[in-house]
């Protein structure tokens, strides 16, 4: 590995995770024992690979200085922003004295607490020599339906249908001009759907079933259970 090259985390921490029905963001809700985004930071910095985490917190956030782990030396806060990708381009404005172009940045959303040390350290192993970068995913068990209006369309190959996760790994500067050309675009939920619109082929990294991402109540318990059974 080429020692001049450093590796970050950027965290977008800013959404408000409607679906969850709860009284507070659901990176703020409790899972054995901390919130959600305390194990989310505490597994990135665990892995003992990033030079800085840089996380995007939304200015009407009132939780977030409540949480020790927003002192420690290695996190950077910036500012949330309107959509994911937003936040994203604010986390990597925070780092931009320090990070070089050619450095990796990997983003991860602070909602998938289970991220294992070994889940990073395998994107990390495969990704560090290639051109563009890629992205931890899943591919689909079950068969994929094209719907509309409830009825269905067609079904989808899923051989070739992959499930995105994160983190997801892209070069700074590579990665900061891809979400500045693409700000606005509704269709830019991801990192790579942004790379992708500059024509660029991210790579799939087969990942570990149980980072799943909170999003509706039940995950909670299902995330509990990952944890205990990692
Ligand atoms: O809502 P969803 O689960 O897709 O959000 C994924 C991640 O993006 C979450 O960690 C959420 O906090 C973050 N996000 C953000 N800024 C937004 C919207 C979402 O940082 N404006």
């Amino acid at each position: 590995m080429n020692q001049t090259i450093k590796f970050w985390a950027v965290v977008p921490a800013a959404g408000v995770g409607k679906r969850m029905n709860a009284d507070r963001p659901k990176q703020y809700l409790e899972l054995a024992g901390l919130t959600v985004i305390e194990h989310t930071l505490s597994r990135l910095l665990q892995a003992n690979v990033f030079s800085a985490v840089a996380v995007a917190i939304s200015a009407e956030d009132p939780y977030w200085t409540e949480l020790d782990i927003g002192k420690h030396e290695l996190i950077i806060t910036a500012p949330g922003g309107k959509e994911r990708a937003d936040s994203v381009l604010s986390g990597l404005k925070a780092i931009r004295e320090q990070a070089k172009d050619d450095d990796w940045v990997l983003v991860h959303d602070a909602a998938r607490p289970c991220l294992t040390t070994g889940d990073i350290r395998l994107l990390i192993d495969t990704l560090v020599n290639d051109e563009v970068g890629g992205i931890l995913a899943l591919s689909s068990h079950d068969t994929l339906k094209n719907v509309q209006d409830k009825y269905i369309l067609g079904t989808l190959d899923r051989r070739t249908i992959w499930r995105a996760l994160t983190p997801q790994m892209f070069r700074y500067g590579l990665l900061k001009s891809a979400l500045e050309e693409a700000e606005g675009n509704p269709a830019i939920t991801d990192e790579a759907s942004a790379l992708e619109l500059m024509g660029l082929k991210p790579k799939i990294v087969e990942g570990r079933p149980d980072n799943i991402k909170i999003t509706q109540p039940e995950d909670l318990a299902l995330a509990q259970f990952y944890m205990e059974q990692q």
